[in-house]
Order: structure tokens, then sequence, then C-alpha cells
């Protein structure tokens, strides 16, 4: 048990778009130029394995290249003070290789696959690369990425609901609020709660919701500034 203040911080791909991870709005139905329902379904992948495993070993070589931002470091530094649960929906690790000792992936993780035949059974990747074959197996599995894909349900939102509900702070980094359930956990913050949203441009601004309109890098040192004022 800890006495800090449960810091609950609910973050998107703009919180890696400075480490050089593009972010999904802008790149209109595509995702690195694939359309998004070819890599990212049930569908696709039952259509095209190969083609799926081919393109999440291009997205885990992209994050090899990539470190974590300064945002993600002063999230891992605010443990000092607050008990930080970082809920992403990011299927990158850049919040672990920050520091971060609690993050729950919505929409699972780039560096796992997972059995077909049992989805609880999750292989960690050592390498970026899985074999790119119709049936790619792992330990004798049919295996996929252990990502949510497009109408599929998301198995972590409700623990994600639970932390968002004990939080005494919550924030919420660098996420357009368009894909459920994801951008629903602000509705299971207690009244009176304080929001903080740190995005350049907010699609939209939910009410009682403090915005700090300014990229995460710079948003983050601006929030430590703001939570930290009473603590030097
Ligand atoms: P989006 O691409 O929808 O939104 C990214 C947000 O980041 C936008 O509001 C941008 O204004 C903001 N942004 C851009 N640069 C930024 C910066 N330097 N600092 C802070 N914010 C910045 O990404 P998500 O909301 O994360 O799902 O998308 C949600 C889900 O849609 C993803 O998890 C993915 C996708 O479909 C799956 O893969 C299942």
């Amino acid at each position: 048990m800890t006495n800090k203040p449960r810091l609950v911080v609910s973050t998107g791909a703009g919180i890696s778009a400075e480490s050089g991870i593009k972010t999904f709005r802008d790149a209109d139905g595509l995702w690195e130029n694939y359309p998004v329902m070819d890599v990212a379904s049930a569908d696709g992948f039952r259509r095209n394995p190969a083609l799926i495993h081919r393109f999440y070993n291009e997205r885990r070589k992209q994050l090899a290249q990539a470190q974590p931002n300064a945002a993600h470091i002063m999230l891992h530094k605010l443990e000092e003070y607050f008990d930080v649960c970082v809920i992403t929906q990011n299927v990158d690790d850049l919040h672990e290789r920050a520091g971060s000792t609690n993050v729950l992936h919505l929409h699972g993780e780039l560096m796992k696959v997972r059995a077909l035949d049992d989805p609880s059974l999750t292989f960690r990747l050592e390498s970026t690369e899985v074999e790119t074959t119709p049936e790619t197996r792992i330990d004798g599995h049919l295996v996929r990425p252990h990502i949510v894909f497009f109408q599929e349900a998301v198995p972590m939102f409700e623990p994600a609901t639970e932390l968002a509900a004990r939080a005494d702070i919550f924030v919420i980094i660098g996420t357009s609020l368009v894909v459920y359930p994801a951008a629903a956990l602000l509705h299971y913050v207690r009244r009176g709660v304080p929001i903080y949203y740190i995005d350049p441009s907010p699609s939209q601004v939910p009410a009682g919701v403090t915005v700090i309109q300014q990229p995460a890098t710079e948003g983050m040192a601006t929030l430590a500034r703001i939570l930290l004022k009473d603590k030097s």
C-alpha cells in the first residue's frame, strides 16, 4: 500500500509522436500506407495472415529504432511523488522502456504474439521478426499479433475502468478521444477529481477538463510544474 496520491494517465498515439511513431488520425484510413482494415482486422488476418505478420514485423523494426521521449520519462519520474498508473492505447513499449512500472495496454502489445487456439497464451518476442508464412507457429501454436483488431472486444477495458474510478488525478495525453471504449474511460473518473488533457490540437474538449495545449514533451513539463508546486 502507498499513501501517494493515485495519478492515472490515459495515453494515445500522440505521446509517442515525438519519438517518431506516427499517429493514426492523420493517416486518412491508412496505417503506414496500408488500408487499416487489411492490417488491423480479424477478417484481414483470416484473408492474409502472412501480410499481417510482415506488417507487424515492420512496426517492430520501427519501434526498435525509436526511443522514449521526455514525456514518457517524466511519467516515470512522477512515480517518486505519485502512485502512477498508465493506461495506454499504444501498442509500443516506450512507457516500459522509460521505466514506468505500472502500464496497462488496452489495445495489446507489439512485442507479443498469442496462440490462436488459446488467447491467454502470449509469447514475448525476443526479436523484431516472426516468420511471415500463412501458418506462423511458435512452440507448435499458430500465432497472431497480440493486438486488439478493429471490431474485437477490448478485454482490458474493465480493469482500466477500475483504475480510472480510483484516480485522485486523471491525465489524458495525445489521444483524439474518438476510439471507443478507450474514450469512455473519462466517464469513470469520480466527480471532483482534476482532469488534465495534454494535446497540441485537441479535436474535442470534454466539460470540466483543463487543457494543456502543447506537444506531449512540453505539456508534461507544464503538468509536472502544476502537480509538484507544493511538493518541493
Ligand atoms: P489518434 O491518431 O486518433 O490521435 C492522436 C492524437 O495525438 C491527436 O489528438 C493529436 O492532436 C495528438 N498529437 C499529435 N502530436 C502530438 C504530440 N506531439 N503530443 C501530444 N499529442 C499529439 O490516436 P489515438 O487516439 O491513440 O487502435 O488512437 C486510438 C486508437 O485508434 C489507436 O490505439 C489505434 C487506432 O485505431 C488500435 O490499434 C486498436
